[in-house]
């Protein structure tokens, strides 16, 4: 196995390229693909302000890395979202990465500032963890920026992960959704810009990325996610993959290419009129946000404790 760029010997296999890669090849590979979905899809602008929500998982802490290393100004952001040990350590994760490199890091704890945590708000609304965890990060990746003064915020779903989602929205014909899958929101009414830089990458690279520049990060998964139907998607897409390797590329990227524009129409948030939340001033449709009315319905609650994983 040969290096495609220097054919000096190859440390992985990038199937979906037909490609092989030395260490160095690879890395620059992984910069040149951020640089390129970030070119293509007019994320960033130089100067700005850039927000990397961090898990502590491989795509977060790989992409804060890859965009530093692009020369962008870019901070964490973690929250502690109290699903027990696993929240304590992905957060030490992002703790020590920010540490060793001397970048600001910054930092939420959904129980101390807001008296509540995912497991709770779970067992208060009866509906799946994923959906309570997915509405507070939204919300505290928003107050995040707005507090402190960043134009953009930046996450590290993959092209795994948007391949999943998409999957989810076609079987589903979920139009409103499929209207607003782009790998960059435009930031208004008092939300900042949302950007997903490692699109172009897949989950194995990121992984791959993260163990040959020595990132450190949490390697197991969310202990909540168990069930969670993306991670179905996840398996079936994969198994195609095998089959025909870039079809999980072609699949996203000609959604976004020939398909995603059709379905703007039916984005449905955009034809509402937002004012600011009477709780915590949030731009919301409503009187109060739906981040203020889950913190309303799990205060009160008693923490639930999590059964020790094996
Ligand atoms: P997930 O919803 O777990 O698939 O995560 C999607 C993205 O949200 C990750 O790539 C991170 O950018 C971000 N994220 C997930 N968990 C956290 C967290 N606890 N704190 C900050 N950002 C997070
Ligand atoms: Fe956080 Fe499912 S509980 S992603
Ligand atoms: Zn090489
Ligand atoms: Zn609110």
């Amino acid at each position: 196995m040969k290096c495609r760029v220097c054919r000096e010997p190859a440390v992985i296999d990038v199937r979906r390229q037909n490609a092989n890669y030395c260490r160095d090849h690879f890395l620059r590979m992984c910069r040149d693909q951020v640089a390129k979905a970030i070119a293509e899809f007019d994320m960033l602008r130089p100067g700005e302000r850039v927000l990397v929500a961090v898990s502590g998982g491989k795509d977060s802490l790989a992409c804060w890395h890859l965009l530093r290393e692009l020369g962008y100004e870019a901070d964490g952001f973690v929250i502690g979202l109290g699903i027990g040990e696993y929240s304590d350590e992905s957060t030490q994760y992002a703790r020590d990465f920010a540490e060793q490199r001397g970048l600001t890091l910054h930092y939420c704890n959904l129980r101390e500032e807001h008296g509540f945590d995912v497991p709770t708000a779970a067992k208060a609304t009866r509906r799946v963890p994923c959906s309570a965890c997915g509405l507070s990060k939204r919300h505290l990746f928003d107050a995040a920026a707005r507090e402190h003064g960043y134009d953009v915020v930046a996450t590290g779903h993959n092209l795994d992960d948007e391949a999943a989602v998409l999957f989810g929205n076609v079987l589903r014909w979920q139009t409103d959704y499929l209207g607003r899958q782009l790998p960059v929101l435009p930031g208004e009414n008092g939300f900042p810009r949302k950007v997903k830089p490692l699109v172009r990458l897949g989950e194995r690279e990121t992984a791959a990325y993260c163990v040959l520049t020595g990132i450190d990060y949490i390697v197991e998964e969310c202990p909540m996610a168990e069930g969670n139907k993306h991670l179905g998607y996840k398996a079936a897409l994969n198994e195609i993959e095998l089959e025909s390797p870039g079809s999980k590329h072609d699949f996203y990227f000609g959604f976004l290419k020939r398909a995603s524009a059709r379905f703007a129409s039916d984005v449905e948030s955009q034809h509402r009129e937002l004012s600011a939340c009477t709780r915590c001033g949030a731009p919301t449709p409503e009187d109060v946000c739906a981040f203020c009315k889950l913190v309303e319905r799990s205060r009160g609650h008693e923490p639930v404790t999590l059964r020790a994983r094996r």
